[in-house]
Formats: C-alpha cells, sequence, structure tokens
C-alpha cells in the first residue's frame, strides 16, 4: 500500500481525485494526499474542515476480493489499525473508537474514515478509504460549532505531529490487519475492535423508519453491525445508523 503517491497542495476532495484516478486505471495501494481540501466530506454528507497543512487528508485506493455485503468489516478494520497507528506514534493519547470508526480522545473527535466502494453486478470493484486526521489543528483553527466536540493530537498530547510517521504507521497497520482479516477473517478484527471501543456499555440512540429507539451497545456481530440490548431484553442490531451516546 503506498506505493504509488500522488500529493496535492489543494484540491476539493481526496476522495473525488481517487476515484478519478481509479477511472484512469490506477493501482490498488494508490494514495492520494493534499495539505488542503475545499470540499472535504465526511459521512453522512457533511462537510470535513481542512485547514491547510495542518492534518492528514488521504484516500487510499482498495481492490478486495471479498464479497460485497462485508465491506462493513474493512471500515471496522481501518479504525483498529489507524488506533493502532496513533498510539504508536503519538504514546501520550489514549484514542477510542465509536462505533463504526470515528476515533476519539476524552470524548472529542480527532478523526474520521469514509469508505465510498463501487460495485458492478453486485461485484466490489473497489474502495476508497478516506481518512481525515487533526494533527496540528489549534482549538482556534475549528469553527465555532466544531469546537466543543472537536481536538487534535497536538492539542491532546502537547506535541507536533510528525504526519509523514503517522500516515506510513497507518498504512504498515493496515498491510498487517489486512494480511490477518485474509487469513482468519473478521473474527480477531472484531476482538481488537471491541477492545478499544468506546460505545460498548454505552446507551446508544438510533433512529430506523419506524423511529427512534434507543439501548446499549453489547458488541459486533458477524457483518460488522452494532448489537443493541433494548430495555425489554430483547437485540436488535444497526448498521449505518448515525449514533448518539446518551
Ligand atoms: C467522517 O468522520 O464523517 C469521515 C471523514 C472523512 C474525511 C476524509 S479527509 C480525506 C478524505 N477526503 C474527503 O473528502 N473525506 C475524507
Amino acid at each position: 500500500l503506498g506505493q504509488n503517491i500522488h500529493c496535492f497542495d489543494e484540491v476539493d476532495s481526496t476522495q473525488n481525485v481517487a476515484q478519478r484516478l481509479i477511472r484512469d486505471g490506477a493501482p490498488e495501494g494508490t494514495l492520494v494526499l493534499a495539505e488542503r481540501q475545499t470540499a472535504g466530506r465526511g459521512r453522512l454528507g457533511r462537510h470535513w474542515h481542512s485547514p491547510k497543512g495542518k492534518g492528514i487528508y488521504m484516500s487510499l485506493v482498495v481492490k478486495p476480493e471479498i464479497p460485497l455485503h462485508l465491506t462493513p468489516h474493512l471500515t471496522l478494520l481501518a479504525a483498529v489499525a489507524l488506533n493502532r497507528a496513533i498510539r504508536k506514534v503519538v504514546p501520550e493519547v489514549h484514542p477510542a473508537i465509536k462505533w463504526p470508526n470515528d476515533l476519539l480522545i476524552n470524548g472529542k473527535k480527532i478523526s474520521g474514515i469514509l469508505l465510498e466502494s463501487s460495485a458492478e453486478n453486485e461485484q466490489l470493484q473497489y474502495i476508497v478509504t478516506g481518512v481525515g486526521i487533526s494533527c496540528n489543528l489549534e482549538q482556534s483553527d475549528y469553527p465555532e460549532e466544531l469546537n466543543p466536540k472537536a481536538t487534535s493530537l497536538m492539542i491532546e498530547s502537547g506535541k507536533r505531529i510528525d504526519r509523514a510517521r503517522l500516515i506510513a504507521e497507518f498504512l504498515g497497520q493496515l498491510e498487517e490487519l489486512y494480511a490477518l482479516y485474509y487469513a482468519q477473517g473478521f473474527s480477531p478484527i472484531r476482538t481488537l475492535w471491541e477492545a478499544s471501543a468506546a460505545t460498548l456499555g454505552q446507551t446508544v440512540r438510533s433512529s430506523d423508519a419506524n423511529g427512534n429507539f434507543e439501548g446499549t451497545a453489547v458488541g459486533l456481530n458477524e457483518w460488522g453491525g452494532l448489537i443493541l440490548r433494548m430495555a425489554d431484553g430483547t437485540e436488535r442490531t444497526i448498521y449505518s445508523a448515525d449514533t448518539r451516546n446518551s
């Protein structure tokens, strides 16, 4: 991974650039990096704040040979890989994963992961794994509405983060975990994810077509869905809903 790197000063979104490169035949492992994004995007149509030179804004092309319905595994795998990389490079901080793949420090978000996949005839073609990490932002770099919810590795650790080292460590962790996943399936990834989850044991609110509901998060199922135990003792699994811990 990362043998083929494209660096830009400014792009709309590294996700868009990666998708364009794929159309032009970019191989697996192609990495797109930008110093700044003018239209960085997050899950659920949200904007990703991308000030110049202060964060990591990257998109990685992967072409895994797995059935389409198992792609949520790779979302969780990416969160575990990033968590391990951060703990290695910035040992002062101890991030926890909020389902499915946000990393939080003391309840505040420091990174987000966005997987965008393409399929043809139910066959997975490629996945663009987009990762945004708040490295060297100061609290004043955040717009007012993000301020109470966001932090950066520098704010939390008190030191400047070497972005190149963190990217290299993340790619190494991803390679290791992909190898583990191909050899042993989702089960060891699930164990690693659950061991660093902030969400487990917490009350999670979610909603579906029938309205809102809440339950206690108790674990992941084999497809990577979050299992909630409801007040009446029944279980319900959520897959992609936005969750709020309460
Ligand atoms: C989220 O938390 O909702 C996911 C955020 C993902 C942001 C990254 S930054 C690099 C890549 N390019 C984008 O436009 N988004 C992802």
